[in-house]
């Protein structure tokens, strides 16, 4: 018997990197999706793949997050055998540049905390009424070491998941009587677009980021999470916190000079 058999996952920014990742591992072990991102074709192709590989069901569905009226409509619209959720991973996220506050451009703050902080909130306030009613289930949230710690260029990012951070401490004290868990898994330095994309395609700026270093990958996450998400039902994760082996905090790292 597959762990998550009979499970339903909703998962956010599914069509890349760890939410990707997720998708994989979760449906190996026998859990139905519902996956979720703004690109249409990309997501329906991760839930073809999917579907193909493990003979799960997978519901996909393109979402922006950081529109509550496109989130509401798409979750309480979801088809009737879809409407009850076991496990909502929070992932959707993302950083733009890396500059001082004084410098930086406010349209790129306003994609962060509408992505990262009130993105997460949206979805989870679609999602968590149905844990509440039914009196399980199970909230992981996608945090990061920015959560714990500050660093310059990263203000608002940080920012952002300091809020995750905050978000996810209240869910848990707030939903303790209702045997909901709550996790979240804050990652360090971690391969995937994430970095294209906080600079904006510049693809030699991207590669600096991972220079000298193995980081983890978008597996190694995914692995934390399913860790998560399998404990014995009377256990609840809180909190993970994954660097690769040469990373100890968002600016102390051990770059080889043999494999730069
Ligand atoms: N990579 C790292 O080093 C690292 C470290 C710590 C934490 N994290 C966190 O991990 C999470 C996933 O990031 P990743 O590294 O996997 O990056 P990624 O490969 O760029 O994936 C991000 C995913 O989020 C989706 N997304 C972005 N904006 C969205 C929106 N407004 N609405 C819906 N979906 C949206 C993207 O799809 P579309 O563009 O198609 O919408 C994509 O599927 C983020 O919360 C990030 O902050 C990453």
């Amino acid at each position: 018997m597959k762990r998550l058999e009979g499970k339903t996952t909703f998962i956010t920014g599914a069509s890349s990197g760890i939410g990707k990742a997720c998708a994989f591992y979760f449906a190996e072990e026998g859990s139905n999706l519902i996956i979720s991102s703004r690109t249409a074709a990309k997501i329906e192709q991760v839930a073809e793949d999917i579907r193909i590989k493990f003979g799960v069901s997978v519901y996909s569905m393109s979402m922006d997050v950081r529109s509550n009226s496109d989130v509401t409509s798409k979750i309480k619209n979801l088809p009737k055998e879809w409407q009850s959720v076991d496990i909502l991973i929070n992932n959707a996220g993302l950083a733009r540049g890396f500059n001082k506050l004084h410098e930086d451009d406010p349209d790129g703050w306003d994609e962060m905390i509408d992505t990262n902080v009130k993105g997460l909130l949206y979805v989870s306030r679609q999602i968590v009424p149905q844990m509440v009613e039914k009196k399980s289930g199970h909230i992981i949230n996608i945090g990061s070491i920015a959560g714990h710690e500050a660093y310059p260029g990263g203000g608002v990012y940080c920012a952002t998941k300091h809020a995750v951070d905050a978000i996810t401490k209240t869910f848990k004290m707030e939903l303790i009587d209702k045997n909901i868990r709550v996790s979240t898994v804050d990652p360090g330095m971690v391969e995937t677009n994430f970095s294209n994309i906080r600079f904006a395609g510049d693809i030699n700026r991207s590669k600096k980021v991972y220079e000298g270093i193995e980081p983890l990958y978008a597996d190694d996450i995914a692995d934390a999470v399913l860790f998560c998400a399998t404990r014995k039902e009377n256990t609840n994760i809180g909190q993970i916190v994954m660097t690769p082996i040469a990373q100890a905090s968002a600016f102390v790292n051990y770059r080889d000079p043999d494999k730069m």
